[in-house]
């Protein structure tokens, strides 16, 4: 399997106050890892460095073919094409009702609105929310717009999900069925990165840890 993300004495700042300091860690295709930390330890910072948000401020950063520190406007949405990214705020589209902001991914990639019409209803059905396919964001629960934002964000069968705190605040129901899915895509080959302050207790699968403490972010097993 080869290396996805290769962080080189990766140092992120937000006006010069260091969050991560000369961090070192790869992560392979195919990795479940999770990225523990406290709260305000950084997970979100590097998350943000991971989609191209936050510009490295020294070291490198790479993500598959891209060079993070110096990537051109051009191959940053390609590199997000190849991403499926879940928010801790899910950022749906409010205006958008449920089935079109699923689409979202495959309108972007160019496919035909009856073709992503018809994946968006089958990945809407595998977070059991095919009945709420014409509703709109503001009118679904918080549980059920992160469902349909982790649909959004596996219908195009990205190479990497980056998830921030996916499951925190979600009642038990939701929080395993995007638990299942996460797994099932990695499964699948997906490379998954997930911020979370702990793991789900009894995770039955093979993962990684990443932990943050005071900037520094140590593999722990
Ligand atoms: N846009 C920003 N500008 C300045 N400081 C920020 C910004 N975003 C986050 N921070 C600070 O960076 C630190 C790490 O934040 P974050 O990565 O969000 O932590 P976590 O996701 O682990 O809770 C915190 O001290 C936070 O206050
Ligand atoms: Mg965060």
């Amino acid at each position: 399997m080869g290396k996805l993300v290769i962080a080189n004495n990766l140092t992120l700042t937000y006006e010069n106050t260091p969050i991560i300091k000369s961090a070192n860690f790869t992560i392979n295709s195919g990795d479940f890892v999770f990225l523990t930390g406290i709260s305000g330890s950084g997970k979100t910072t590097i998350i943000k460095s991971l989609y191209g948000e936050l510009k490295p401020h020294s070291g490198s950063l790479r993500v598959g073919e891209f060079d993070l520190f110096n990537i051109k406007k051009s191959h940053l949405s390609l590199l997000r094409q190849h991403l499926g990214i879940v928010f801790q705020d899910f950022k749906l589209i409010p205006e958008w009702n449920i089935l079109k902001n699923v689409m979202l991914p495959l309108l972007i990639a160019g496919i035909n609105k009856k073709e992503a019409e018809n994946l968006a209803i089958k990945y809407l059905n595998k977070v059991k929310l095919s009945h709420k396919a014409d509703k709109f964001p503001a009118e679904l629960s918080g549980g059920e717009q992160q469902r349909a934002a982790i649909a959004r964000a596996t219908i195009h069968n990205p190479v990497m999900i980056l998830a921030d705190e996916p499951i925190s605040g979600l009642d038990e129901y939701s929080a395993s069925l995007v638990m299942d899915l996460f797994k099932k895509a990695n499964k699948l080959g997906i490379t998954i990165i997930i911020a979370s302050h702990s793991i789900p207790s009894a995770f039955d699968i093979e993962f990684r840890q990443l932990h943050i403490e005071k900037g520094k972010v140590y593999e722990l097993s």
